[in-house]
């Protein structure tokens, strides 16, 4: 099989909250952030979608519309992050398959079957360029940073400093003193809650999450509130699985010091109205984290369009290395917050008697940080940058569709989380299977998703599971992936083996 069997149309899919005319019972989902455009001349394959524009001939790159989105050129192939225009626009033709090439692990098979990796949401895959880019630093440039005047020295903090340079770029940050690198997610949050919150927040304060909430997004805050007598309060979500906005206005008041709320569910695919939320806490006073792990890989970002104060990532999750993450905080809310390690690096003076830190971002990074890594980090924006992060949310956004129609078709499957705004991540039950039973038997064709409660508890069993199966799409998957995920489903929803009982 080759893709949907009637493609969309017209352009007007991408415009937001119209379903494709090939999709007539398709969910209308949005995708935020991403200005609608001509989806027909966005993928060059996989599936040809009908009315596509013919590729123009390789030309200069683009001019930029009064909207700043730019007509696709093919380029070549290689990454040359020097020519790369802004994030966001692309320079390359979206060709799934050719995308798909890009990724080495991708070649191999499992269990006799070429792998379909579709457990994006649990950490993506690496491109050659990432991959080159990290041996080439170990081969050529390793030495620490900021701390020696050799030429080693020089190289490893230039090429530190860039892949600074390059996150500030993939997030519009203002600047580069406001990126700070971490190793993760998880890190980012304990670093905020442990330096602004401990500052910030005291008895009888209260923090607000949502239901939505990866366990990262919980746990800290848990933390922190144990230690200053705090109150943690969670905005509930509706059926669909949308934070309810309603409830999440009446729970902000002038005691709310903090609100951490993630941009897309880790466990459920909801994007939330980040935008709205953001300005909701700020009216009153809050300081707002937004939870950017799962939105970074899907649609783009921009941290002076929504605002917050603080937003967080892991480079994992948006095909650069573990081990790396980002905290994006503003100037000056970073300016006035303790250092949270103490060490070598974050200070400017050091007696007995007395320490003067660095400002931001030194004053956060204690000791030797994972110099390669965050170079590795920097060649995953210059590969995105090539190719587009509207383009990509764009294709991934018919991809959902697409697979979201087919897994409707499965008898007995039931998709949680049903929001009118989603990304790529679909949690589902069959009925009668465990998600355990389900996982491995999908590995069995090749195909990798996550099975069990994905850090997020609350919000399944809000929904009264205690596990799902959960694909999760990216970049490189395609139409055929989707086909063979649905094709698999269906055989072990009429195969008595894959029932528990
Ligand atoms: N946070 C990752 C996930 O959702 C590990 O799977």
């Amino acid at each position: 099989t080759t893709g949907p069997a009637a493609p969309p149309a017209t352009g007007e899919t991408l415009a937001g909250l119209i379903a494709p005319a090939g999709f007539p019972n398709a969910p209308a989902f949005k995708i935020p952030g991403f200005e609608p455009r001509e989806a027909a001349s966005l993928f060059s394959s996989n599936p040809p979608l009908p009315g596509a524009a013919p590729a123009p001939p390789a030309s200069p790159l683009p001019e930029a519309t009064p909207s700043g989105v730019h007509t696709i050129y093919p380029v070549a192939h290689e990454v040359r992050p020097e020519l790369g225009p802004t994030i966001g626009v692309g320079a390359r033709p979206f060709d799934a398959a050719s995308i798909r090439r890009d990724f080495p692990i991708l070649r191999q098979y499992v269990h006799g079957k070429p792998l379909i990796w579709l457990d994006n949401a649990a950490t993506t895959q690496k491109p050659q360029t990432v991959i080159d880019r990290i041996s080439s630093f170990y081969e050529n440039e390793n030495s620490n940073v900021h701390r020696a005047a050799h030429t080693l020295a020089a190289r490893a903090t230039d090429a530190y400093e860039a892949a600074r340079e390059k996150t500030r770029r993939f997030i519009n940050a203002p600047s580069t003193n406001d990126i700070i690198f971490v190793r993760g997610t998880t890190e980012a949050i304990n670093l905020i809650a442990q330096s602004y919150g401990r500052r910030n927040v005291k008895k009888g304060d209260e923090i607000l999450i949502t239901w939505l909430e990866h366990h990262a997004n919980i746990v800290p805050w848990q933390m922190l509130c144990a230690e200053t007598g705090a109150i943690l309060k969670v905005a509930p979500v509706d059926d669909k699985g949308q934070v309810r906005l309603d409830e999440y206005e009446k729970l902000l008041s002038r005691r709310t010091r903090i609100v951490s709320f993630t941009m897309v569910a880790n466990a459920i695919g909801t994007v939330t109205p980040a935008k709205d939320m953001i300005d909701m806490a700020q009216r009153l006073g809050a300081c707002v984290i937004a939870d950017a792990a799962q939105a970074v890989s899907h649609m783009p970002v921009d941290v002076q369009a929504l605002g917050c104060d603080f937003l967080v990532f892991s480079g994992h999750k948006v095909f650069g290395p573990t081990g790396i993450g980002v905290v994006y905080g503003k100037q000056q809310v970073l300016e006035a917050m303790p250092p949270w390690q103490g060490g070598g690096n974050m200070i400017a003076d050091v007696t007995f008697e007395k320490t003067i830190y660095q400002p931001p971002p030194g004053r956060f990074e204690a000791g030797t940080g994972n110099i390669a890594d965050a170079v590795g980090l920097g060649a995953a924006f210059d590969y995105l940058d090539t190719i587009g992060m509207a383009n990509i949310a764009a294709y991934e956004h018919e991809l959902l569709i697409y697979a979201t129609e087919g897994l409707k078709s499965v008898s007995g499957l039931r998709i949680i989380g049903c929001a009118d705004e989603k990304a790529g991540v679909i949690s589902l039950v069959l009925d009668g299977c465990r998600s355990e039973d389900v996982g491995a038997a999908l590995d069995r064709e090749g195909i990798a998703v996550r099975s069990g409660h994905h850090c997020a508890q609350p919000i399944l069993r809000r929904f009264g599971l205690e596990t799902t199966v959960r694909p999760s799409l990216a970049l490189y998957n395609t139409f055929d992936d989707i086909d063979a995920l649905v094709a698999a489903l269906k055989r072990m929803a009429t195969s008595q083996r894959f029932r528990a009982h």
